[in-house]
């Protein structure tokens, strides 16, 4: 598998995200991508688009469903290569997203491009502690990483992302208990908050409350530029059930109950990508380029 999928956070962040130029065909962009140098400590992920078909490739990827409910809008801005660049320092991050952009420009066009910082060591610019209830160990594995599906699946994974812009201002009006009712956690030492309402956002997402269970691993990271922040939400699984699952609870979909998060961050890209597994020191792309 791409070993950044489970590693700890990197102290930085890149997010690249490409389209295909129209010109180019299918096979043309995956020869690209496949030519293209992204370093191990990289994750890389395509679209449906680049994807041949489910029934060629068995990759079961659609595109970002956009939702919309009661005051809430979760927008799909699905593209065709995703591209997260981990590591100590933005100049070394800066310096690779413009090789890289350089490289696929023959078939991708750059179209977002966003830096990102692993804030006082984990945690959401809110302040809260973001991570705390992902899998770890086998149970992280099990649940982001493709297994018992074959060469060229396993060891894969599927990674929903979406770029939140929080309004930290108008969180800052609320109280210190209202802040901890809307998350569903004591700011102060992270404890769950048993007397939550339903809307605060670990009781819309708690993992082992849906059927089947929704478990997935949460590598978010923090961003901000000029005026604007908020949480670039980056979620790995086995599937995109469970993000999905999680994503309908929280626009109200289910129930009809909001989750509390959207008084103050909201979604502005949302997408989906496979991030296929590795063999030897490169990508296996055998599913995706069958015998070419
Ligand atoms: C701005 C956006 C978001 C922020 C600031 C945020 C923040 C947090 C925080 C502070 C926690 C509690 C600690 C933890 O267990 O990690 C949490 C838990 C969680 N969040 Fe989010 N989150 C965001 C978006 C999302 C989205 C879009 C999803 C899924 C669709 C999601 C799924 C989860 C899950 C599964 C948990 C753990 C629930 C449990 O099993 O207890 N979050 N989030």
């Amino acid at each position: 598998m791409q070993s950044g999928i489970l590693q700890p956070l990197p102290k930085h962040g890149c997010y690249l995200s490409f389209d295909k130029l129209p010109e180019v065909t299918l096979k043309e962009a995956l020869h690209c991508l496949q030519q293209s140098e992204i370093e191990t400590q990289h994750v890389f992920g395509i679209g449906p688009a680049l994807i041949p078909t489910i029934a060629e490739t068995q990759i079961d990827l659609a595109t970002f469903p956009a939702m919309s409910g009661s005051g809430v809008n979760v927008p799909s801005t699905q593209n065709d290569v995703w591209i997260w660049l981990r590591g100590d320092s933005p100049g070394e991050l800066a310096i690779e997203a413009q090789f890289l952009a350089s490289e696929l420009s023959e078939c991708f066009d750059l179209v977002h491009q966003t830096q990102a910082f692993l804030h006082d060591s984990g945690r959401d610019l809110t302040g809260y502690e973001d991570g705390t209830e992902n899998p770890t160990g086998d149970d992280a594995m099990a649940a982001a990483i493709v297994a018992g599906q074959g060469q060229g699946l396993d060891g894969g994974s599927y990674v929903a992302v979406q770029q939140w812009v929080h309004d930290l201002a108008r969180f800052s009006m609320h109280s210190q208990p209202e802040k901890d009712h809307m998350i569903g956690r004591r700011l102060s030492d992270n404890e769950e908050l048993d007397d939550a309402p339903d809307s605060a956002h670990v009781k819309r997402t708690a993992q082992e409350s849906f059927a089947p269970e929704a478990f997935m691993v949460r590598r978010s990271m923090a961003w901000a530029e000029g005026p604007d922040a908020g949480l670039m939400f980056v979620a790995f699984g086995h599937s995109h059930q469970a993000f999905e699952q999680q994503m309908v609870r929280m626009a109200g979909l289910e129930d009809g109950i909001v989750d509390a998060l959207f008084n103050f961050t909201r979604p502005i890209t949302g997408g989906y990508y496979w991030c296929p597994p590795l063999q030897g020191d490169g990508v296996d792309w055998s599913i995706c380029l069958g015998d070419d």
